[in-house]
């Protein structure tokens, strides 16, 4: 692009169009370009300024893209200083939404409009950063430090009504950009309203109970980043200060994050969440039909998928065994709407019109003879679902998409069931299903390219994260999920104890270590888990087998108050239970293993290698596309801490070499997951990173 922004004379009215799709970032063309338009104004006859964006949005903020580069002139602090300091003023437009560096640019100019609908935000910390162009420093002084430190550490984007009500916005409009801000220009205009900059006014006081109250609050939400703190200290500390002393504490500890692995990774995130739902193999190809959904199976997760379906404006059939199953299903989802219309994410009537409009629940298949999608969440056995989809190739149309909810099981066999494999793909959601951001999408052998497509548009309409994947035993996941809870296991047996994996996991970032994981889904789900497995188990293979203990026990986790944890009034969230200690050493001792001490370090080192060392296996085999696609299951399916990466992003973070002589290491007792992925010992020999292959 040429001149990504432009300088208009419109009579009195100077107007500063900032034109860089998609979303007008403030790359090192724009602020020279704001600089250059500030100074035009600055010399014309014009007497008020308008800043407007072109296309969907007003500045997104700085441009991602640039990060981690070295910095060229103007910074964008220096050119919102060039704006703030005219003597003239200048009103800014809000339209779609101003985040970050955007927002910023907004807060140096003297007066704001915002369109209804539009939005404010400061979402840098998502990205490991802080607001660096005056966020922590402007922004208090509008509104105050709790409020300011509200916003930017929660990276809410706030509504232009919030906005007027908290005196960030001057004005709403529900013109266009263009006209809004010539609106308000007249206004200035008529007014005669002087030069207004935000750094020339005092902090409002601060309530400093409140301040204490939400510096814990965001310690507490945002366990191991370290920006959130940061940009509260910032904001306290810099207001402290004459304003040019404040905005150099600010940038000072933008560039401390910007170096911090941190930003990296969660700029790996950002970039990859996006890289995932753009899949070559389906450019340019149409998805079919989407409107009627069809479900198999109203249990756990087939009610979390109707929910899902209904609250993105689909209309769901959803098929149960029999008329009490019907009803249970029926109650089940009705319940999880109700909690969405407390929670305010729902309105009572859209609620009620979604259930007796867009839900029928029965127990009768011909009912899906117009369904568009049919999604099979029936029990997780190959011989139920068989007949299912014997049953759906009766009665569903030509061309209806016929979708397996199977954690585990294999497509490929499935979709042979039917006259038409290529209709078949696995959707693999996560429960709840309505909450979890992930779904697998797997492509089996004859899946069409139509179908695929028409997997990825669901998910948009969802306004889920797509990651395609193959047919194994698991997808990506799981798959990788089996190994590293193997090794966790393994750990155990050799002396680490359970409650002690949990606490060096959640200190690593994790929300919730594997045990307590375990807990809260079910004990009884990997019992039977290893009865599945059993057959293909090898012999001398080993594994943990307390959990079965556990499970004859009764010990079903949460649900019966005791798993690995104990759960009652006073520890709701779980205490060690020494029982199970015991139980451990008893195994220990029947299979003749002494134990020996772990550090923390060394189980996030192991952990983190079995994850690491199957997902090098799952991408090298191509089950997963790229590096970028397991690190993306991970995030967003099974609680990898973002401030991560993924895992492997992490696995370049810290050094190949180090994952292999870790994996090595760990193979000396034989286990079979430690085989090294040959992949990894490619990339090892040939230095290079997972990201190359990304
Ligand atoms: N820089 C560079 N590229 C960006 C970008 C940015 N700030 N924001 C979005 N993009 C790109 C995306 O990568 C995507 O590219 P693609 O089409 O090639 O995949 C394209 O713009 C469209 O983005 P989305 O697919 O996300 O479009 P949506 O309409 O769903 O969302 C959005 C738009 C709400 C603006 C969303 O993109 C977003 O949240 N962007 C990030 C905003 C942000 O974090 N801003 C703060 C940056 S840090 C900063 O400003 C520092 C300052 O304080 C100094
Ligand atoms: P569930 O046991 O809660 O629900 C299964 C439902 O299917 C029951 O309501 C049952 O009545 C119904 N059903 C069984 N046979 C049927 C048939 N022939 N016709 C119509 N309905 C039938 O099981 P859940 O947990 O919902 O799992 C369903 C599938 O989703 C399984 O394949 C499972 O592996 C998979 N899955 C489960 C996840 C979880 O966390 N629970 C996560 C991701 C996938």
């Amino acid at each position: 692009m040429e001149n990504p922004v432009r300088y208009e004379a419109h009579g009195d009215i100077g107007v500063i169009r900032v034109d860089n799709p998609p979303v007008n970032a403030t790359s090192h063309a724009v602020r020279e370009g704001l600089v250059a338009c500030a100074r035009e104004f600055a010399a014309s006859p014009q007497k008020v300024a308008v800043i407007v964006g072109e296309g969907r949005t007003f500045i997104a903020g700085a441009d991602i893209t640039e990060f981690g580069k070295a910095p060229r002139e103007p910074h964008l602090p220096d050119a919102i200083n060039v704006i703030e300091a005219l003597d003239k003023p200048v009103v800014c437009v809000i339209h779609g939404t101003a985040l970050g560096g955007g927002f910023e640019v907004a807060l140096g100019s003297h007066y704001r409009v915002m369109l209804r609908g539009a939005r404010i935000g400061l979402p840098e910390v998502n990205l490991g950063l802080l607001p660096g162009a005056g966020g922590t420093q402007r922004l208090p002084r509008l509104i105050g430090i709790v409020p300011a430190a509200e916003i930017f550490t929660s990276a809410k984007m706030i509504s232009a009504e919030d906005c007027l009500a908290l005196g960030i916005a001057d004005d709403l409009s529900n013109d266009d950009p263009f006209e809004a801000g010539m609106a308000m220009a007249r206004k200035v205009l008529a007014e005669g309203l002087p030069v207004r900059r935000v750094s020339e006014m005092s902090v409002p006081p601060t309530d400093e109970a409140a301040l204490e109250a939400l510096k814990k609050k965001v310690a507490r939400a945002n366990r191991g980043h370290v920006c959130h703190l940061k940009a509260i200290e910032v904001a306290v500390e810099g207001t402290k200060l004459p304003f040019t002393e404040g905005m150099k504490l600010e940038r000072a500890a933008f560039w401390e994050m910007m170096q911090t692995p941190q930003r990296a990774a969660m700029i790996h995130a950002f970039f990859a969440e996006r890289k995932v739902a753009s899949l070559p193999e389906i450019k340019g190809v149409e998805p079919r039909d989407l409107s009627k959904i069809g479900i198999i199976g109203g249990g756990t997760m087939g009610g979390g998928i109707a929910v899902s379906c209904l609250l993105s404006g689909l209309s769901v059939t959803l098929i149960e065994r029999d008329a009490e199953s019907v009803e249970k299903a029926h109650n089940g989802i009705a319940r999880t709407l109700a909690d969405s219309v407390k929670r305010g994410k729902l309105g009572a009537e859209a609620r009620d019109m979604l259930l007796s409009e867009r839900l029928l629940v029965t127990d009768g298949y011909d009912k899906l003879s117009d369904a568009d999608l049919v999604i099979e969440a029936v029990f997780e056995s190959m011989e139920v679902k068989k007949d299912v989809f014997t049953k759906l190739d009766a009665v569903c149309k030509p061309g209806a998409v016929l979708a397996s909810n199977t954690s585990y099981l294999d497509v490929d066999e499935i979709a042979a069931m039917t006259k038409r494999p290529e209709d078949v793909i696995g959707l693999h959601f996560f429960s709840p299903a309505h909450v979890m951001k992930l779904l697998e999408v797997v492509v089996a052998a004859k899946t069409a390219k139509d179908v695929v497509a028409t997997g990825f548009a669901l998910t948009k309409k969802l306004k889920k994260v797509p990651v395609r994947a193959g047919v194994c035993d698991g997808f990506i996941g799981n798959r990788i999920l089996k190994t590293y809870r193997t090794a966790a296991d393994i750990m155990v047996l050799e002396g680490a104890s359970p409650f002690q994996v949990d606490k060096a996991l959640e200190e690593f970032g994790f929300a919730m270590g594997p045990y307590a994981v375990a807990d809260l889904a079910g004990i009884d789900i990997g019992y039977l888990t290893r009865k599945r497995l059993a057959p293909t188990r090898k012999p001398g293979e080993r594994f943990g087998e307390w959990g079965d203990v556990l499970y004859e026990l009764g010990r079903l986790g949460r649900k019966t108050g005791r798993g690995h944890y104990i759960y009652d009034d006073e520890t709701p969230k779980g205490r060690p239970d020494p029982e199970v200690e015991e139980i451990i050493a008893k195994e220990r001792r029947a299979k003749g293993i002494t134990p020996r001490d772990f550090t923390d370090a060394e189980i996030v080192e192991r952990y983190m290698a079995a994850m690491i060392n199957e997902g090098a296996k799952v991408v090298g085999e191509g089950i997963a596309q790229r590096p970028l696609d397991v690190d993306v299951t991970k995030l967003y399916g099974y609680g990898f801490p973002r401030f991560r990466g993924g895992p492997m992003h992490y696995a370049d973070e810290i050094g190949l070499a180090k994952v292999l002589a870790t994996i090595e290491e760990a193979g000396k007792a034989g286990d079979d997951i430690w085989e090294p992925a040959p992949l990894l010992k490619e990339l090892v020999a040939g230095d290079k990173t997972f990201a190359s292959l990304n």
